[in-house]
């Protein structure tokens, strides 16, 4: 049976952590879908035309711990603006989405683009300090000289240009289900998303 979860939000609001864990809990299979916008935004930014990255990404390279630096971060939204790009990594992420045995996708545009009849939708939120509070943390193991006025401006940037795009914009699907994680623990912000899908199975 195929089940699809769709998991939007913007940046460092939680949305990973709660997509790896709604799929662990129910058995699905997961979907980090921002790691296909930083594969191609990695070998960009090292000079690479864009849609013939996008037309030839390998899993393999997704594997790759640098994808989640900084710099990544910014090229990844850079090219997820051009809707060639966008276009040629839609057929993997529907196919994934519509896999046997249930799928989780977490990213920006699930519920509203790439699934939107998937059973289940949550788009995940948090404030602005929190979310550049937590992504600081996870960035200072690799970067230990980055700062929270790095991180915070990077994310607010990334937000705008997600959310001012035609192709795709960061914005809610009408029929999410909206958690707001800012106050929340990790636990508490799972077991809300596993009872707004576990009410539409
Ligand atoms: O982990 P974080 O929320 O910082 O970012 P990400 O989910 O890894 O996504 C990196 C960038 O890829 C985002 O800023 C978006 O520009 C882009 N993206 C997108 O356009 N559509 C998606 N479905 C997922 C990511």
């Amino acid at each position: 049976m195929a089940f699809t979860v769709a998991i939007d939000g913007p940046a460092a609001s939680g949305k990973g952590t709660i997509a790896r864990a709604v799929a662990a809990h129910f058995g699905f299979a997961h979907l980090d879908t921002g790691l296909l916008y930083r594969g191609v935004g990695f070998r960009v930014m090292q000079g690479e035309d864009p849609l013939t990255v996008a037309q030839n990404l390998v899993a393999e390279e997704l594997e790759n711990p640098d994808l989640r630096g900084a710099q990544v971060s910014q090229w990844a939204s850079k090219v997820a603006v051009l809707p060639e790009v966008r276009a040629a990594l839609l057929d993997f992420q529907r196919a994934f989405a519509r896999r046997l045995g249930g799928a989780v996708l977490d990213g920006r545009d699930i519920g509203t683009v790439i699934c939107p009849g998937a059973e289940a939708k949550l788009f995940v939120t948090a404030s602005d300090a929190t979310r550049a509070g937590r992504r600081h943390r996870e960035l200072l193991r690799s970067d230990p000289e980055i700062t929270f006025d790095t991180v915070l401006a990077d994310l607010r940037e990334r937000d705008r240009r997600d959310s001012e795009r035609s192709a795709a914009p960061l914005v809610p699907a009408e029929d999410a289900v909206r958690i707001d994680t800012s106050d929340m623990s990790i636990e508490e912000a799972v077991a809300a998303a596993i009872s707004a899908v576990a009410e539409r199975q």
